[in-house]
């Protein structure tokens, strides 16, 4: 069956709505705390997101995105989309993955809305031992937050207490790869790639090419979801 697809004009413009949206939802959620209200404008968004990654002129769309500030709600908006577009691409096609995985990127850091102040502005590399402690706690703050909330996907507390788990290196346990909920590998994946764009000022495609050549970065990573990643951002020429 021959089906209506988005134009790539048509894509951005439906992207940056949806960036708007997002901002202003996720805006309210950490000034006001997630409920149920604001939960369901969350799986909404997370539903319009994923349908969107999956028009087939998507990835050309993306190449020109550079909506990066304010970096506290631009950047979960950034995992939600790269999260499903990596999703798409290994074929975990099912709806509760795509909705798990808008979700939880979406929400992932809503744990970072416990923290003190003084921890939340402060880049990890400058905190003193204690308040890293304090900040690694926001994965399980943010465990917490959505288990309060029924109709959030119960597999989104898993993405957000393991978001920052990669080979043995991260937090909260220091988990390797194969102890990883693949679902939360994908969230890591999209939050580092997400941060190295805002961070370093780049474009997506730009980024891409910089953020593959860091043998160190590639290392925390599981190839298939990294292969993954990197097609992405290349369009299939089927239709959907
Ligand atoms: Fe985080
Ligand atoms: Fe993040």
């Amino acid at each position: 069956m021959k089906v209506i697809q988005y134009s790539e004009e048509v894509c951005r413009e439906r992207l940056e709505l949806l960036r708007v949206e997002a901002l202003k939802t996720l805006g309210t959620i950490y000034e006001a705390g997630l409920d149920h209200a604001s939960a369901g404008k969350i799986i909404t968004l997370a539903t319009s997101i994923s349908d969107l990654v999956g028009e087939r002129d998507f990835p050309t769309a993306i190449r020109e995105f550079r909506e990066y500030a304010p970096f506290p709600l631009t950047h979960p908006f950034m995992v939600a989309f790269l999260g499903l577009m990596i999703c798409k691409k290994l074929d975990w096609n099912s709806d509760r993955t795509l909705l798990a995985v808008g979700v939880g990127g979406l929400l992932h850091d809503v744990g970072m809305t416990k923290l003190p102040e003084h921890v939340k502005a402060t880049h990890p590399n400058d905190l003193s031992p204690e308040d890293l402690v304090q900040y690694h706690k926001h994965c399980e703050h943010g465990m917490n937050i959505v288990a309060a909330i029924p109709i959030i996907p119960v597999a989104v507390q898993q993405i957000l207490y393991q978001h920052h788990e990669n080979s043995g290196k991260g937090f909260p346990q220091g988990l390797t790869n194969v102890k990883v909920y693949p679902l939360a590998k994908v969230v890591c994946l999209s939050d580092r790639f997400a941060r190295f764009l805002i961070l370093n000022e780049l474009g997506p495609i730009e980024g891409l090419k910089k953020f593959v050549a860091v043998k160190e970065e590639l290392q925390l990573h599981d190839p298939e979801i990294v292969r993954a990643f990197i097609k992405s951002f290349i369009k299939d020429e089927k239709t959907r």
